[in-house]
């Protein structure tokens, strides 16, 4: 840190000449530097972002740094995106910060840089912090903003953070998707004009847009080289994350070209009654730099979920588990899930789950049109009750788990019949609803209804506290934005507070119950983003379950997301999302790249599929710290050749290291021969052998397997190993051991 205090700097200003460096705060990391300069009593200015700086460098940046407004505020100087707008209590639309104080402060092991800043005339202060995660090369910051003005502000927009890039041809990686596709993976140079990444459901926020994105300085990204910013919000709402592209929108200093990139909550429909003294918490926007490529930005992201609390629970190692939903659907009764409770156990499973379909007393829940919100037992189905399960869950040796939607209710339901007026809705309107024709969104701005999802859950794990996971699903969007509990003139909060009223729900659990586990679902991946797994375990990745699309949107998600979280499960063999057929080793070979589930009936195996999953099982169990801890490699990506990948990963000491290679496609071109493996250690030598393979596939082994082979870390990152021998047949797959000799 070359950090200078508020009175080091006027001191410096006065009696020492070469004063410039006495300005400048640099946020460091260990391969990182983000700089800023910040005079008192003058603007807050951006200075640098990228590889880490040298005290000759500290220097040049202090004198031919960029210079721009760290976060340009509306109103005196208006021809740049802005950070920040307001009208003031008196009607002035108008904000000039300048900076009052620069602090730091250990958190942890976390070092916070806080800029405190003030309008030059108003009782207004924005003040800025910076949590740098050292080791891991990522940097946290957001913004607080507050008055002491005498009515009233409103907060028209108030991004988390503001940063530039300069140079000529930035490109970008971004992901984007929809239901049962998500996460595709975008790359394009950016052009002038403006490019956002937004999301305005209101609820579940990822299954279009990821509020993630990569950037390079200079020309196409690449998996091992180059300068690569990578960014992601964390935030449970509404977000936006803005690329402003132009030339010379300085006013203070001739830079020829220029990004400007903005993120943040999404203002839209969302202007803000700050009052005197409240304090407004804008999200958390994660930073982190490499100069060695999309790959390393990855893994940087990876490691803070795992290492630096980013993802809940990262520490524990993840159950295999058995999801009911594609297996019998809303069919859920005391014997079949008994049955697929006896089936999964036999084959080695850890946990059982029972999704949707268990519960509603008046109204029984057989399709989506009826009964959320009525989270007690349906009799009729398991007249056992919950107990009834945990027993049948006891006897088979395996974990239990629950599917629950607690944010939404159907109109037919008894929660609905007794409080019509806790809905999200608007008046003198049909309220328009979603699954079922039924299904609308309880107001969480109100707190009685806050208290309310946090009891249906309170309730369940305190009657049955053997209850050791929880799916959390939400089906809907924000429609009706209207709310019964905020004032008429407060309505355009709604966004903002259905996410602090969830966020708060979300807190009570996990201070009362930190040791279940959850999963964040959205009609699938719709909740996909660290402000969630702030509080989840893990995320359902996809309603698609086909292992030939699920290639794509692992790939896709592993650009900001660990293995650790990403729920992969293995389904039917005629995959009921995309008709596909798909043999059970490659589903398997997909999944245990993830976090291993299935979601499927397993009486419906065949004696051979049987001993294939029992095999794949156990084999995942070998595997498994590896695929939840270990360095993701990305090796051959789908998107380049047909759909054939390689990936592998590799354990901190780079002692032991897995490889998976597929081959979907039997095609003339493209398939894989042999790949190039990564982030071994070359002076180390390694044993490597297959794992998982089976013999029930057509004959297609003439090529002999890895069997004990033993080869250098320098042969394997420089030669690769031969994968031919899947490319004889469709659907080919391998997984491959390697481990120091
Ligand atoms: C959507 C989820 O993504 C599915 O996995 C399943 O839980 C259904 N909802 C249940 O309604």
């Amino acid at each position: 840190m070359f950090l200078l205090k508020k009175c080091l700097f006027v001191i410096a200003m006065y009696i020492v000449p070469l004063s410039l460096l006495a300005n400048e705060v640099e946020i460091s990391t260990k391969n990182s530097s983000f700089v800023l300069s910040a005079p008192i009593d003058q603007q807050l200015r951006f200075e640098y972002y990228g590889a880490k700086l040298v005290a000759a460098d500290k220097n040049f940046i202090a004198q031919n740094g960029l210079s721009l407004d760290y976060y340009p505020a509306f109103g005196v100087y208006n021809n740049a995106s802005h950070a920040i707008q307001v009208t003031h209590a008196d009607g002035n639309m108008s904000l000039e910060l300048v900076v009052k104080g620069v602090e730091t402060y250990r958190e942890g092991d976390c070092l916070i840089t806080k800029i405190t800043t003030k309008d030059k005339v108003y009782p207004f202060w924005v003040t800025h912090y910076f949590k740098t995660y050292y080791e891991n090369d990522l940097i946290e910051t957001w913004t607080e903003i507050k008055h002491a003005e005498k009515q009233d502000v409103v907060l028209f927009k108030a991004f988390s953070a503001n940063f530039y890039i300069t140079g000529s041809n930035q490109h970008i990686l971004r992901l984007a998707g929809e239901f049962i596709n998500e996460a595709g993976l975008y790359e394009f140079p950016l052009q002038y004009g403006i490019y956002s990444i937004s999301n305005k459901e209101g609820i579940r926020n990822t299954h279009s847009d990821n509020p993630s994105f990569m950037i390079s300085f200079d020309g196409p990204l690449h998996e091992n080289k180059g300068n690569v910013i990578g960014a992601s919000l964390a935030y449970t709402g509404n977000y936006k994350l803005m690329f402003d592209k132009r030339k010379n929108i300085t006013y203070r200093k001739v830079v020829k070209e220029q990004v400007n990139i903005v993120a943040g909550y999404n203002e839209e429909a969302s202007h803000y009654f700050l009052s005197p003294n409240e304090n407004f918490v804008t999200p958390k926007l994660l930073l982190t730099f490499s100069d060695k490529g999309k790959g390393q930005v990855s893994r940087n992201f990876h490691k803070w979920a795992l290492k630096d609390g980013g993802m809940y629970g990262a520490n524990n190692v993840s159950d295999i588990l058995l999801n009911s939903w594609e297996g019998v659907y809303f069919d859920v009764n005391q014997d079949n899930m008994s049955e697929m409770m006896k089936g999964f156990s036999e084959i080695g499973g850890e946990l059982f789950v029972m999704d949707d379909g268990w519960f509603g007393s008046k109204y029984p829940r057989n399709d989506g049109s009826t009964s959320l919100g009525d989270w007690m037992v349906a009799q009729g189905k398991l007249p056992h009750g919950i107990k009834g399960l945990l027993d049948a869950a006891n006897k088979n040796k395996v974990k239990f788990g629950i599917w629950i939607e607690p944010e939404m209710v159907n109109t037919k339901s008894e929660l609905y019949e007794k409080n019509p007026s806790w809905i999200i809705q608007l008046p003198n309107r049909e309220t328009i609803k979603g699954r079922g024709e039924t299904q609308v969104t309880l107001d969480l701005s109100n707190p009685k209804v806050q208290d309310h999802v946090f009891k249906v859950v309170d309730d369940l794990l305190g009657n049955f506290p053997n209850i050791e996971y929880i799916k959390w699903d939400v089906n809907h969007y924000l429609t009706n934005y209207g709310s019964n509990y905020l004032p008429k003139n407060k309505q355009s909060h709604l966004y903002l507070a259905y996410h602090r009223g969830l966020e708060s729900v979300l807190k009570r659990i996990r201070d009362k119950y930190p040791n279940v586990v959850m999963q964040s679902c959205a009609s699938g991946g719709g909740r996909v983003n660290y402000g969630y797994l702030k509080y989840f375990d893990e995320f359902w990745t996809s309603d698609n379950t086909d292992a030939f699309h699920r290639i794509y949107i692992q790939w896709g998600t592993s650009q900001f997301y660990p293995a650790k979280g990403m729920a992969s499960h293995v389904s039917a063999e005629k995959n009921h999302q995309t008709g596909r057929v798909i043999p059970l080793k490659f589903r398997f070979d997909v999944a245990m790249s993830g976090k291993l589930g299935m979601e499927m009936k397993p009486s419906d195996f065949t004696e051979s599929d049987k001993l294939v999953a029992k095999k794949s099982i156990e084999t995942y169990k070998k595997i498994r710290p590896l695929v939840q801890f270990g360095d993701l490699y990305r090796l051959v990506s789908p998107y380049v050749n047909n759909g054939n990948a390689a990936l592998m990963y590799v354990n901190d000491e780079k002692t032991e290291a897995v490889f998976f290679a597929y081959n979907p496609r039997l095609s003339k071109g493209g398939h894989l021969e042999r790949v190039v493996l990564n982030g071994l250690d070359s002076n180390k030598t390694y044993q490597i052998t297959e794992l998982n393979e089976t013999d029930y596939l057509p004959k297609q082994r003439e090529n002999p397997r890895f069997v004990n082979t033993v080869l250098s870390g320098e042969f394997l990152m420089k030669y690769g190993v031969d994968v031919n021998f899947i490319n004889n047949f469709e659907y080919g797959s391998i997984i491959v051991h390697i481990k120091e000799k």
